[in-house]
């Protein structure tokens, strides 16, 4: 399939709606091998397992078997998913699917919810993430979270970067502080824009400004992994393209794990795509393997518009 064909399909896919009834038996999740990749996509049922490469070479975020419920309602079932250190992974599928409550899983998120389970087991560095000994706070420094919505605090603009820094203690004096706000900003290309009004609010600023403003305060407190949940569906495409372009940048140094419902967006920012389906982990795969020669017919039908 071409980009073009797959962007028309997008433009049909808003607010994509699943067309296949879930099964309760939970996926298995095994890697199929790449060597023989089929001509057309062979798997069709939504219980074939994962294909594609859940594995990655050098994982830094490794979630086992992951199940998450919501009282009765079994909203991820089976994901096994490696992330490395310094990848774009963008998550993709229709809506309902399980993105945001997968994303949430990998910063304990989900805690918050009372109704909401997690099981199986999820590793940062080796370290397990829901070990009773981690504090969730801390780990939300390590991996940090900017939503669909920009929320700045009612704060202002310095004090608002200067936040994660104040609690975590991670300046020694006013000027370190300074120093860390400063280059955040810098860092979120917004430096310039404000440098005059940091004591301004911070919920003065416009939408593509307060979402880079909460991007600053996410990097601020130096996090190894940055999950972003459709960090641009409230913003126009100049305020779009900056993000993207601030992602990229930001990998280097980064593990980035996106939702997003633009698969041009995924196109352009993410190294791997992984295609939820029903809280199922679908497929998972480079981009361009994915938008060009999906191996499940279910991705293949989401890409080119047929479920939606
Ligand atoms: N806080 C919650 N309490 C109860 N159920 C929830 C909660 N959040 C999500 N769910 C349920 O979990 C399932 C997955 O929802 P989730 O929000 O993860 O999907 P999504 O793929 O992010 O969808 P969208 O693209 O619309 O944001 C849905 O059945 C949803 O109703
Ligand atoms: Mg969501």
């Amino acid at each position: 399939m071409t980009m073009a064909l797959m962007i028309e399909a997008e433009s049909k896919n808003e607010h994509p709606t699943p067309i296949v009834s879930s099964p309760d038996n939970p996926a298995t999740v095994e890697s199929t091998a790449v060597a023989d990749v089929p001509q057309s996509p062979q798997p069709t049922e939504i219980d074939a397992g994962t294909v594609g490469q859940v594995r990655t070479a050098d994982p830094f975020i490794v979630s086992e078997n992951i199940d998450v419920y919501y009282g009765d309602n079994h909203a991820i079932k089976n994901v096994t998913l490696e992330i490395s250190s310094s990848e774009v992974i963008a998550l993709i599928g229709p809506s309902g699917c399980g993105k945001s409550t997968y994303l949430r899983c990998l910063n304990r998120m989900n805690d918050s919810i009372e109704s909401a389970r997690v099981t199986g087991t999820i590793t940062l560095g080796g370290q397990d993430i829901y070990s009773k000994a981690l504090d969730p706070v801390a780990l939300r420094a390590r991996v940090g979270m900017v939503f669909q919505k920009p929320n700045p605090f009612p704060k202002s603009i310095y004090d608002n970067v200067a936040y994660g820094p104040r609690i975590h203690g991670l300046a020694a004096d006013r000027a370190e502080l300074d120093n860390i706000v400063h280059t955040s900003l810098e860092r979120a290309g917004l430096l310039k824009e404000v440098i005059d009004r940091l004591d301004e609010p911070g919920t003065g600023l416009s939408g593509g400004q307060q979402q880079r403003l909460c991007i600053a305060r996410t990097i601020a407190v130096n996090p190894e992994v940055i999950l972003m949940d459709e960090p641009c569906s409230a913003l126009d495409p100049i305020a779009t393209a900056r993000i993207e372009d601030l992602m990229d940048e930001l990998s280097n140094d980064y593990a980035i794990v996106i939702v997003t419902h633009s698969m041009q967006q995924a196109a352009r920012v993410s190294k791997r795509v992984a295609y939820f389906h029903l809280g199922t982990l679908i497929e998972v795969d480079e981009t361009d393997k994915i938008f060009t020669n999906p191996q499940h017919k279910l991705t293949e039908d989401y890409i080119t518009g047929r479920i939606g």
